[in-house]
């Protein structure tokens, strides 16, 4: 796994103060404390590029072992060339792998994962890897309710048949998908819109939903107690904090569960500590969840069942669970995330809504000519974006 995130980031009380909001809505109202905001030599390639060199360096896999690479993203750069042929060029991955890019809102990444696990159980992949990439940067309006949602980032995994951190549990799976209009960016605009109330009921339907299809699925519905207590963990899709308990709450009634939010800090608690400093990256959100959960659970969870739940607005949303392998927790502790996250630069609000006025323009903005390094975007020569190796 390699995780990608921008290098600054607003602070939600400083822009809560800046909307004459009460810190309190954001901070605890919604569970972000920081979002993640890109500088202009940022993209949706680059975060992608980096959380798939820290992927490979850390399983240390060559870029030769990898036959398949899908980037599941919402916020692409072109409508032709996929945002995966980038990541292909600068990370240097051979010319024989399947190469694309998936989209369904925050599910595409999902989409994707599940499809290279088919890809790798049905022999296709012949002792080869898949290369799974969720990247997006989450835009909304300045001044809109969904602005204190944003974030960015990426989420980069390797998919093969000795799988090091979570082995995903062939069968156990549960969909659900529904026509909604709850979440969606017209082609025309950079900004998502959003019925943002709407989009919370459908998103726990929908968690309802794949959640009964995955007990169809897995079986042993009947059994003693609540049935989300077969999993030591739960990670939900986060778009903010906030909805993970809205999700927990919703999940424990339907178990039956007279004290819905007894089991929270215990089941998702440690899910959410990174998500809580970047903010909504979309695609790579839950993944970015188990990220958190991994690196800092304090429990040993060698051997144990961890519920993962995806959801894109649109809709499509998927109930799986995993079991977590020997060493799992100290390889992602050694990706040193927290430090990371920790060595970020605050941007105040003034700097981040120029920061925002001038990635409206980023698409057409002119290569500068100074040759920056280490997957860095410059700009566009002859309408082709040009990026530093
Ligand atoms: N101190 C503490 N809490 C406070 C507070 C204060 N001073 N003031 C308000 N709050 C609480 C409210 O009680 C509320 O909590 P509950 O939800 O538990 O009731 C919370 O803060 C938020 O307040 P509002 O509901 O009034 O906030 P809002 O209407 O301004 O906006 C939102 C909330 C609808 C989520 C908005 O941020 C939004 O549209 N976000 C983008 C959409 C989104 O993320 N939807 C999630 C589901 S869809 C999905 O998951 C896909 C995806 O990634 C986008």
């Amino acid at each position: 796994m390699g995780v990608a995130v921008p290098d600054t980031y607003v602070e939600l009380a400083d822009l809560a103060m800046a909307r004459g909001v009460a810190p309190g809505k954001y901070v605890d109202g919604l569970g972000v404390t920081r979002m993640g905001v890109p500088l202009v030599d940022e993209d949706t390639v680059t975060l992608a590029a980096r959380a798939a060199r820290m992927a490979l360096e850390s399983a240390h896999c060559s870029p030769d072992d990898i036959g398949l690479l899908v980037v599941g993203t919402e916020t692409a750069v072109d409508h032709s060339k996929p945002v995966a042929s980038y990541v292909q060029g600068l990370l240097g991955l051979s010319t024989r792998c399947r190469i694309f890019e998936t989209k369904h809102a925050c599910y595409g990444g999902t989409a994707a994962l599940q499809m290279a696990l088919d890809w790798v159980r049905s022999g296709s992949a012949k002792g080869r890897k898949a290369l799974i990439v969720c990247s997006d940067i989450a835009r909304y309006g300045v001044g809109t309710p969904g602005e204190p949602t944003q974030g960015a980032g990426a989420v980069a995994m390797l998919v093969s048949d000795h799988p090091a951190l979570v082995v995903l549990e062939a069968g156990k799976t549960g969909v659900y998908s529904k026509d909604v209009m709850d979440f969606w960016r017209p082609l025309y605009s950079k900004d998502a819109l959003v019925d943002g109330h709407y989009s919370v009921e459908c998103y726990l339907a929908a968690l309802e939903g794949a959640y009964r299809a995955y007990q169809e699925a897995a079986g042993d519905a009947g059994g003693e107690g609540a049935y989300s207590d077969r999993f030591a963990a739960l990670v939900y899709h986060v778009p903010y904090g906030k909805m993970s308990r809205k999700a927990h709450r919703h999940l424990r009634t339907l178990d039956g569960d007279a004290a819905p939010d007894a089991s929270f800090d215990r089941l998702v608690g440690h899910s959410l500590v990174m998500p809580s400093q970047v903010g909504n990256i979309y695609t790579g959100s839950m993944y970015l969840a188990l990220a958190s959960l991994l690196s800092s659970a304090p429990e040993d969870l060698t051997g144990k069942r961890v519920g993962l739940f995806s959801y894109g607005s649109g809709s499509c949303a998927e109930f799986f669970s995993g079991v977590v392998q020997d060493g799992a927790q100290a390889r992602v502790k050694a990706l040193g995330l927290e430090a990371r996250l920790a060595r970020r630069r605050a941007l105040s609000i003034p700097e981040y809504e120029d920061v925002m006025r001038a990635r409206e323009h980023l698409d057409e903005r002119p290569a500068a000519d100074a040759a920056g390094s280490g997957f860095r975007y410059q700009g566009t020569r002859d309408h082709k974006r040009i990026y530093a190796t």
